[in-house]
């Protein structure tokens, strides 16, 4: 079955086809960064109107890097949220129009649903069930995975993401958006250890976050005077470890206590290097798997839509129910993780 992907519900247009026989086939992604950068961050409006004019482009050249025709596409898989209101609604619109006109079904796909199966697209895929630590611009959880649409909550941020926490840390550097491998880049030049930052929640005993003390300890440092630009790149690399800590620390508990000894990462922030290579010691230290999807497939991407919708409408297959068919342009900007039902 050939799936068509289509991911817009932030600053990112990936369309994709995935085959539940073949695998992924092509894939393209359109990312706005340059387009926002001069606003310091998403600007929705404008976004919107971009996944406009990227989506049928790249809808073609995915068709034509795979060479086929659009009358092969046997199912349509959109993210339907959560994310902005206007973009989710240019993917939506074209996954419904695309489906009436070829006459096949149409999904909706929960974008974290997305990020949590994509570590499953990778070479080396990792087994149910496993720990998941979604790190992304809006979500830090962790999380049981048994299944497809079997997830449980062991614990999430409070406050600030930790895509949130570098961006607004690397915003307050003065470096542009997305903050994320912007404050990464300038950490490689630092050295830790120089600043004290806060590991906030380290040592609460739960598995909740919280990362909005981090940015007012990294705005305070500032606010006192940075007095060159190694100073700035060991403040970076410490707002970093500070962040990476936490992660490792939680991530690991959230073994012990599960049981578990399979991790997977997955969003934005799991591109992060440090998070990696802190994560791979771990796992060699304690005799854990941890599966870190290849860096494309951790940020935003048609892809892992592709994927998960995939998944989803072979589940139907085998249970004999009816595959959803297109219908209303409906999208969900606001949709917990946890209403979405096992497949
Ligand atoms: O999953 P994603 O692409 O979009 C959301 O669904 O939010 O995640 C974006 C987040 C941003 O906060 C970005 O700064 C962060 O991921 N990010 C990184 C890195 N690459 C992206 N954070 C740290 N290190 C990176 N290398
Ligand atoms: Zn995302």
């Amino acid at each position: 079955m050939l799936t068509l992907g289509i991911e817009t519900s932030c600053d990112e247009t990936g369309v994709a086809l995935y085959d539940s026989e073949r695998g992924l086939l092509a894939q393209a992604l359109h990312s706005q960064v340059a387009m926002h950068e001069r606003f310091g961050g998403v600007v929705p409006e404008l976004a919107s109107r971009d996944h406009i004019r990227r989506l049928l482009p790249l809808t073609r050249q995915v068709l034509d890097e795979a060479g086929l025709a659009k009358s092969a596409i046997d199912a349509i898989a959109f993210t339907e949220g959560p994310g902005l209101a206007g973009a989710l609604l240019v993917g939506a619109a074209v996954a419904q129009a695309l489906g009436y006109a070829l006459g096949k079904p149409v999904l909706g796909v929960h974008h974290l649903e997305g990020h949590l199966l994509s570590p499953m697209l990778s070479a080396d895929p990792p087994a149910f069930p496993f720990v998941a630590l979604l790190v992304s611009g809006g979500h830090t959880q962790l999380m049981q995975v048994d299944g497809i649409g079997r997830y449980t909550l062991l614990g999430e941020s409070v406050d600030d993401a930790a895509g949130e926490a570098f961006d607004k840390s690397a915003k307050l550097l003065g470096l542009g958006y997305p903050g994320g491998p912007a404050l990464a880049a300038l950490a490689e030049r630092g050295q830790a250890g120089r600043f004290d930052l806060p590991r906030p929640k380290l040592h609460s005993g739960d598995l909740d976050f919280s990362f909005s003390g981090l940015k007012t300890a990294v705005a305070t440092r500032i606010a006192r005077g940075l007095p060159d630009d190694q100073a700035r790149a060991d403040l970076a690399c410490e707002a970093q470890a500070a962040i990476v800590d936490v992660l490792v620390a939680k991530s690991l508990a959230a073994l012990r206590q599960t049981g578990l000894s399979t991790l997977v990462i997955a969003g934005g922030v799991s591109a992060n290097r440090r998070l990696r290579e802190r994560l791979a010691d771990a796992a060699l230290r304690h005799g854990l798997r941890v599966h870190c999807p290849e860096p494309a497939l951790c940020t935003d991407n048609g892809a892992m839509i592709a994927f998960a919708g995939s998944l989803r409408l072979q589940a139907l297959i085998r249970a004999g129910a009816a595959l959803p068919q297109p219908g209303a342009i409906d999208v969900r900007p606001r949709w917990p993780l946890r209403s979405l039902t096992a497949a």
